[in-house]
């Protein structure tokens, strides 16, 4: 293994938003989940935990939270940033008009941003949904380990050619998605991945995003 092939996966990987409707083989489920849990969290905790849909449960479960993602308010666990200013507001510009254009929304077309952003609770077509939780007691730092665990998970699945999207967009529907799944009362819901295989065509799917150059994002001492 060289940092040559870490560096074709990493970079292979891409938020998908746009799948196919086949169904991912359950051994390649469990093969992603068993690299995932081989992320490192404090104190070895593990405070990772998926409730993972497929088939008839996924369509069951994508009608239910469309139809709450339209009528219901956003109480996320975890609190939403409050802001992006500066560079963060800059690049989250960035990405979301690369989505915009590669679908044909329009700036200012305010209804077309509405209905992309509707996607996500069809969970872009995908046949399989993720729902990420973490011990409330951990707070932050669980957090923190799981966000190594949605990228570990993203990369196992890379390199099964499976294609993945982190959804904070669902986590706004953190009560909705508790009594849905019967998730206990201790847990905060921190997102879901969707999943599966991709549908390479679609416009969503035909942008890629940038990152900042190294001197914006290090400070060398010494
Ligand atoms: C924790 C987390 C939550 C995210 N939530 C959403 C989301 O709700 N909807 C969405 O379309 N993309 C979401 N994304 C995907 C990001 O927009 C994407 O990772 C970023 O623009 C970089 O693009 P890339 O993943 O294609 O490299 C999320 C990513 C992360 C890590």
């Amino acid at each position: 293994m060289t940092l040559a092939d870490l560096n074709q996966l990493l970079t292979a990987r891409h938020s998908c938003r746009a799948f196919l409707p086949d169904v991912v083989p359950k051994e390649q489920i469990e093969q992603i989940l068993t690299s995932a849990a081989r992320a490192p969290s404090w104190c070895n905790a593990q405070p990772w935990h998926v409730v993972i849909t497929s088939g008839e449960e996924t369509n069951l479960f994508r009608t239910a939270m469309q139809a709450e993602a339209t009528t219901g308010t956003p109480t996320p666990d975890l609190p939403f940033p409050t802001s992006y200013t500066g560079v963060y507001q800059d690049r989250r510009r960035a990405c979301g008009w690369a989505l915009y254009e590669a679908v044909g929304v329009e700036r200012g077309d305010r209804a077309g941003s509405a209905r992309q952003m509707m996607e996500n609770f069809s969970l872009f077509g995908a046949p399989h949904c993720a729902i990420l939780t973490s011990p409330a007691e951990l707070g932050a730092y669980g957090a923190m380990d799981c966000g190594g665990f949605v990228t570990a998970f993203s990369l196992a699945a890379q390199a099964l050619g499976i294609a993945t999207i982190p959804q904070a967009a669902l986590a706004s529907y953190s009560p909705f998605l508790r009594r849905y799944f019967d998730i206990p009362e201790d847990r905060m819901v921190l997102c879901a991945i969707s999943f599966g295989y991709a549908e390479n065509n679609h416009p969503a799917n035909s942008f890629r995003t940038d990152r900042a150059d190294l001197d914006e994002i290090v400070d060398w001492v010494g």
